[in-house]
């Protein structure tokens, strides 16, 4: 054999060798594609049947899941949306990042949240999701209350891409709304009630009242003659018509006192402050700041019930002489606190349920700031006391 036999036969060996070697190679990286084609398929196959609206997104903000129930929801085929950045358009009548997109970036908490508000927050239960309740006004017939919730894909501790799934809670909504409007309407007829049932007994009840002790008044007078026991017994009669107009007039004033739609509500704390001393024998301190206005009747009525149930709270619950009262004037709001040092309570999840079991103060005191747009914030320590801080908005 000559040479270039040996050489050209080499060359044949080696070539075929690198065919065999690349055959191999491009085998083994098709079947990975094999492979990642089929996880995305099952996925999608997955995500397809899911009940609920799923869409995911990659790092560029384009769809790469889009499910059926979501194109119901939306309008938008998974063949229009797929590959695209136009994730916004199932949800907003303009351009702007969904929660995934926010996610599949990054964001930070604070980004997230101004972005919805404040109504979106940390998910505590998957690590970097975030969820959000907001109202889409396009979507439906008058508009819809969605929860959302977005986390992030991760591969080899790198954020590829985020998924979202939404959740219809519009009748929720409605049902809470429903709810509110129902609590509100029977705060507003309770103290109308109260304040018909003060001015009824009032102007009937006490008048005749008064009127009988009247007569009684004149008949004694004009009967000198009367028997030592027969006056006795008149003056008994008379005495107990007198504590009666008395009793009448503290039932009255306690429904609905006079002095807070005569003269407003520092007045009314003092006289509620002379009540609570005699009723309980509490002390109350009344401390006043910033410069004192006159506040909307509505307000004025809401701040003095809401300090009425927490002092009598205080009373009968948290075993304490006394109790502060803190009213401060700002420019835009009024803050009042209500504080003891008694014996406090576990709050934990319990106020959402104290209405069921009949207890309605405290529900009482956050229906009322809600319905001025307030804010309340509840802070009670076992042994050490509670506060109750409220901040009306004027
Ligand atoms: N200042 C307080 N100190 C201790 N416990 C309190 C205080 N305020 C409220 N609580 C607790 O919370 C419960 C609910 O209060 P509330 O809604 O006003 O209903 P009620 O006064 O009719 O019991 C009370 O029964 C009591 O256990
Ligand atoms: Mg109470």
């Amino acid at each position: 054999m000559s040479y270039i036999t040996i050489i050209f036969i080499l060359l044949i060996a080696l070539a075929i060798t690198a065919g065999v070697l690349i055959f191999f190679v491009v085998k083994l990286y098709l079947n990975r594609e094999d492979l990642r084609t089929s996880s995305d398929v099952i996925l999608a196959r997955v995500l397809g049947r899911f009940p609920l609206p799923v869409f995911a997104v990659n790092r560029k903000h384009h769809v790469i899941q889009w499910n059926k129930a979501l194109e119901v929801l939306s309008g938008i085929s998974k063949d229009q949306v797929m590959g695209t950045g136009d994730q916004w358009k199932a949800f907003y009548g303009h351009q702007r990042p969904v929660l995934a997109d926010l996610i599949a970036d990054g964001a930070s908490e604070e980004e997230i949240s101004a972005s919805y508000h404040g109504r979106a927050r940390k998910s505590a239960l998957i690590r970097g999701a975030y969820e959000a309740e907001d109202f889409f006004p396009s979507m439906g017939e008058n508009g819809k209350w969605y929860h959302f919730t977005a986390s992030p894909l991760i591969s080899r501790g790198k954020v590829i891409g985020s998924i979202e799934i939404l959740e219809d809670v519009t009748e929720r909504r409605l049902a809470e709304q429903n709810l509110r409007y129902y609590a509100r309407q029977i705060t507003r007829v309770q103290e109308e009630e109260r304040k018909y049932i003060a001015r009824e007994l009032h102007d009937t009840t006490v008048q005749t009242l008064v009127a009988l002790i009247y007569q009684m008044d004149n008949f004694l007078a004009g009967k000198p003659d009367l028997t030592v026991p027969e006056t006795e017994r008149l003056n008994a009669v008379y005495k107990r018509l007198k504590w009666a107009v008395e009793e009448v007039r503290r039932f009255s004033r306690q429904l609905r006192p006079p002095v807070l739609d005569d003269l407003g509500l520092l007045p009314v704390l003092e006289w509620l402050a002379g009540e609570l001393k005699k009723m309980y024998d509490m002390q109350v301190e009344v401390v006043i700041s910033g410069e004192q206005k006159k506040l909307q009747p509505d307000t004025e009525l809401a701040l003095f019930r809401i300090i009425q149930e927490a002092l009598i709270n205080a009373a009968r619950h948290a075993r304490v002489s006394s109790a502060g009262v803190a009213i401060e004037y700002l420019e835009d709001c009024v803050r009042v606190s209500v504080t003891d040092r008694g014996v406090g309570f576990d709050q934990a999840g319990k106020i959402a349920t104290l209405p069921r079991d009949g207890k309605l103060g405290l529900a009482g005191i956050l229906e009322r700031v809600q319905m001025l747009d307030g804010k309340v914030d509840i802070v009670s320590v076992m042994g050490k006391g509670t506060t109750i801080n409220v901040e009306i908005p004027l």
